[in-house]
């Protein structure tokens, strides 16, 4: 049995990748250019600058640092004001029940996530306190698929990365947690995703019983 399970946020606890899509179309059509839902697939996982420098390359626009900062603030600020709007009732299918069902086996829970919101959105979604460890996007230093995240909640758990699995729906993320030396669970499609050792659809296919 695994000693620590550690999470990525968007896409596994909440599907806030509308919300970040909303806000990143609105600025291209200020822009002058169409950011599409296909495009916004490519933003999974990737940090809020790494998601800007995507969508300028979509419009085919360079732009200097210092423009570029202040569009990722604009879109920043319409994103806070969708997800200060979340309650509980948006938590994907599951995850409520797993965590519970942890809590109860004794094994360790920890947030992993590029999200400088992560906190934010866990209290709106009132699910801050059900991590015995939180590192977002405000604290590590490399993004996915660089293992820092993930590796760093290890360590806040006191837990060896061979004794935690972790859920992922991006990519980048699945990636980290396999640098990190770690079991790593692909959360969406099978067909899509690679390099798993193990999918679910959703939260609410793991059971206790899977995760030994
Ligand atoms: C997660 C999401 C990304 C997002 C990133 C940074 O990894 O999947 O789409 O760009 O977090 O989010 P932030 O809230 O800090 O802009
Ligand atoms: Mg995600």
């Amino acid at each position: 049995m695994p000693k620590a399970v550690l999470f990525d946020l968007d896409g596994v606890i909440v599907d806030t990748a509308k919300h970040h899509f909303i806000a990143w179309r609105a600025l291209a059509r200020e822009l002058g250019f169409e950011f599409t839902e296909q495009d916004n697939e490519r933003l999974k996982g990737v940090s809020r600058m790494d998601s800007l420098t995507i969508l300028l390359e979509v419009g085919g626009l360079t732009l200097p640092e210092d423009k570029k900062n202040a569009l990722a603030a604009k879109k920043n600020d319409q994103y806070v004001k969708a997800i200060k709007q979340m309650d509980a009732s948006e938590i994907l299918p599951g995850v409520t029940d797993f965590l519970k069902a942890l809590k109860e086996a004794g094994i360790k829970v920890a947030l992993g996530s590029a999200s400088k919101n992560a906190p934010i959105i866990l209290n709106q979604i009132e699910l801050y306190d059900a991590f015995d460890a939180i590192v977002d996007g405000n604290v590590i230093k490399k993004a996915k698929p660089d293992p820092e995240v993930f590796l760093k909640g290890a360590e806040l758990l006191g837990v060896a990365p061979q004794d935690c699995v972790v859920f992922e729906d991006a990519q980048a993320g699945i990636q980290a947690g396999k640098n990190a030396g770690m079991y790593v669970v692909g959360v969406g499609d099978a067909n899509v995703l690679t390099g798993a050792d193990d999918y679910v659809s959703d939260l609410s296919e793991m059971t206790l019983e899977r995760l030994k």
